[in-house]
């Protein structure tokens, strides 16, 4: 520890990114200093458990830092509920534990917003990192009142600004249409599910985490669907078939020539490939025990012809 301007040196495993910070900064917020980006969907409020980290104890001769659990503020409401007798433990939420003292902090991967995978079946051992499009967020929002003008879309957009300093968003009517329903079965708690910080796909009741999407290969002669796990890159299923155009034309060059030569040979073949797509994405959803309206993005690829084809 630094004295006098009480400075506590802190260190996030395995990045290794360390700095020094003042007495009381929330752990959240020392990580983002240095740039350890934490899973954050309850917006620091206690509930979602996602910004779990594990705190070293001992003295670090490597680091030059003695790290203990009593250099954290003690463990707050939420802590108890989430740890149960184990809040006094080493584990803690980052979102609640003030700094008091240097600090060893080893952030396991599930806690990290950026999650690194390997894809083993894709044959590469590449790692990447998880950054998707499309995310929950939990809000919590002012209960409706009589005396009070706002209605449900309002209180939930300053919410959201309040909590996760987001605006300007839009909703889709989907949601929108589900809004008030959904805002009361929750009892004013909801998870919003959003698009590249900017569009509301859907808004469910309480706290739930799940999102997914499904990466889609549109091949000449085989088309093959990946359900993954939208937070965490997992693969849930995958699931594949013949392209059902090959009945009308084996190569790229005779589904050309099919669409130019029949009537309606565009939308038989289009027709084709969306009730394939369906199939092997209702049978994805359904092998990994998945809902299918939590299903909320999909990545197509497929040559020239195959996407046109698609679309
Ligand atoms: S950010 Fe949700 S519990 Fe800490």
């Amino acid at each position: 520890m630094m004295s006098g301007d009480r400075q506590h040196h802190v260190i996030f495993m395995p990045s290794g990114l360390r700095g020094y910070v003042p007495d009381g900064t929330l752990l959240m917020d020392a990580a983002r200093q240095l740039g350890v980006e934490l899973e954050s969907i309850c917006n620091g409020q206690g509930t979602c458990h996602k910004c779990r980290v594990h705190i070293e104890t001992g003295e670090f001769p490597k680091h030059g830092i003695t790290s203990d659990e009593k250099h954290l503020s003690p463990p707050t409401v939420r802590e108890q509920q989430s740890f149960g007798k184990a809040a006094n433990a080493t584990f803690r939420l980052a979102c609640q534990a003030r700094i008091e003292g240097d600090l060893l902090v080893s952030v396991p991967e599930a806690s990290l917003a950026h999650k690194q995978i390997i894809r083993k079946s894709a044959n590469t051992q590449r790692p990447l990192t998880v950054k998707p499009a499309v995310r929950p967020l939990f809000v919590t929002v002012e209960p409706a009142m009589l005396d009070a003008q706002p209605g449900d879309w309002e209180r939930l957009q300053t919410a959201i600004d309040e909590q996760h300093h987001l605006n300007g968003l839009r909703i889709n009517l989907h949601a929108l249409r589900k809004l008030q329903a959904t805002l009361r079965a929750g009892d004013w708690q909801t998870t919003i599910v959003l698009r590249e910080d900017r569009d509301i796909l859907d808004v469910r009741p309480g706290y739930e985490d799940t999102v997914y999407g499904v990466a889609v290969d549109i091949g000449t002669t085989t088309v093959v669907a990946h359900l993954c796990d939208l937070r965490t890159g997992a693969v849930l299923a995958t699931e594949a078939a013949m392209n059902p155009q090959v009945a009308h034309g084996e190569d790229v060059m005779s589904r050309i020539s099919y669409v130019m030569m029949q009537p309606n040979g565009l939308d038989t073949l289009h027709r084709a490939i969306i009730d394939t797509l369906n199939r092997l994405i209702a049978s994805a959803a359904e092998s990994a025990g998945v809902a299918i309206d939590h299903i909320y993005d999909l990545v197509v690829v497929g040559n020239t012809t195959m996407t046109h084809l698609f679309l």
